[in-house]
């Protein structure tokens, strides 16, 4: 079998690397190995930077974000008792997130491709990545039905997040790999109430960070900062909505948090980690496979589908004998990725209660909050960041 692009991982990179290629007149074959139902369910990330809206909007998959999309001008951050908003629009020159949830995002890509009789294998086994230093690089799999399959492809792209197999491809003593653990995690969950308020609150408290999301003006996403290790099993529900109540109080205000049936719960861990180069031979890295980001800044959506919008037209002009735009394809999106890695570490180094902090760190953390609040420059500085900075690079499809 042959196809133009292998692609490994069924993600938001990968779907919308598939599409983008297509509109291209380039075909690929798309691998992943959960099911349909499995990706359109999984609870990740719910906020899209303006750039990520209008890349969907231009690749023709955002009927559904447009129409029930929720724009954003703005944050509120609260510390000692008080919540402050960022007017993003206002510092920004107009602009703003939109909240989408990536479980909305998967759908539509996934029916987009399917509707355009794309080849999409779910339910995958014994993924394999193979010659990637020659012009022929092999894509391996076994399908559904039990029958393996190999295809040689002009290239292949590692969209497979941060356990798949492709950056484990790459030898080892080639890359470059920056990482931190934070000594926190994030409780997560999804609950079937309005929002108790209009625009996310990023909360800092004496008991650690909470910050109030939502999905939709009926369903709320709610976090808690929580220890690493932290079980599941010790957050009975009722335990979770006190501590969200608290947390995001403010006492004295009339402001309540409503509460309501949880659908989902779970424990996310805090790292921020960067593989580099994102390229070997043919093999192409591209969102979670390659940098991971703490959620904190809501980026590493944002980044896997800046990866791929930079990837297609890379691989479009390699494929037509033009290797300069794959040969820069690492560099350009690193230095993307640096950025949002920088934003999020510092997002949430001033906004969680670090473990063992001494007062000295703790009076630096206000200091940094009163800033923000306070100076126009550093409202900016968040503003620009949170709503999407691509620096000198331009995104074409
Ligand atoms: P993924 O979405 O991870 O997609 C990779 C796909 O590859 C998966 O479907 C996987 O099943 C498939 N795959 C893996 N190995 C193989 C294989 N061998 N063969 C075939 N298929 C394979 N970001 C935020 O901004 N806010 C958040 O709140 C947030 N919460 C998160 C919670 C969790 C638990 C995780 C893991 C991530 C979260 N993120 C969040 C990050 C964000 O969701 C990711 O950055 C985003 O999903 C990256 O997209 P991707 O397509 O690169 O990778
Ligand atoms: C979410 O809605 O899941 C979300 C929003 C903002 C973040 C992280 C997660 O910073």
């Amino acid at each position: 079998m042959r196809t133009q692009v292998g692609i490994v991982g069924a993600g938001p990179a990968g779907l919308l690397l598939s599409h983008l290629l297509a509109l291209r007149g380039i075909d690929s074959v798309l691998v992943e190995m959960r099911s349909r139902a499995y990706c359109e369910a999984r609870q990740r990330a719910g906020v899209l930077e303006d750039g990520s809206v209008r890349l969907l909007r231009e690749a023709g998959v955002a009927d559904r974000l447009d129409s029930q999309g929720l724009e954003h001008g703005g944050i509120y951050l609260q510390f000692a008792g008080e919540r402050h908003h960022i007017d993003f629009r206002e510092l920004t020159g107009g602009r703003t997130v939109t909240v989408y949830a990536q479980t909305e995002v998967v759908k539509d890509l996934i029916a987009k491709r399917l509707a355009s009789g794309a080849a999409v294998h779910f339910d995958v086994t014994g993924t394999e990545v193979d010659e990637l230093t020659s012009d022929r690089p092999v894509l391996r799999f076994t399908g559904a039905d039990g029958v393996r399959h190999e295809i040689s492809c002009d290239a292949i792209a590692g969209c497979d997040g941060f356990h798949g197999i492709c950056r484990a491809a790459i030898p080892a003593e080639l890359l470059t790999i920056r990482e931190r653990d934070y000594p926190y995690a994030w409780l997560g969950i999804l609950a079937d109430v309005p929002p108790s308020t209009d625009e996310l609150i990023y909360a800092h408290h004496h008991n650690g960070f909470a910050l109030h999301s939502l999905r939709s003006l009926t369903v709320s996403r709610l976090y808690l900062q929580v220890e690493p290790d932290e079980q599941i099993g010790n957050w009975p529900d009722d335990r979770i909505w006190a501590e969200l109540a608290t947390r995001l109080g403010l006492p004295g205000s009339g402001w309540t948090l409503r509460r309501g049936p949880v659908l989902d719960k779970g424990i996310t861990p805090m790292r921020s980690f960067v593989s580099a180069p994102m390229r070997y031979g043919r093999l192409f890295l591209a969102g979670d496979a390659a940098h991971i980001v703490p959620p904190t800044g809501a980026k590493g959506l944002n980044l896997a589908m800046a990866d791929v919008a930079v990837l297609a037209p890379a691989l479009d002009s390699l494929l037509h004998g033009d290797p300069a735009l794959a040969d820069a394809y690492s560099d350009t999106c690193l230095n993307r990725v640096w950025r949002s890695t920088h934003f999020s570490w510092w997002m949430t180094t001033m906004l969680h209660r670090t473990p063992e902090a001494d007062e000295m760190e703790a009076e630096l953390q206000l200091s940094q909050l009163r800033y923000v609040v306070s100076s126009r420059a550093a409202a900016t500085s968040l503003a620009e960041n949170y709503t999407g900075y691509s620096g000198p690079y331009r995104r074409t499809l």
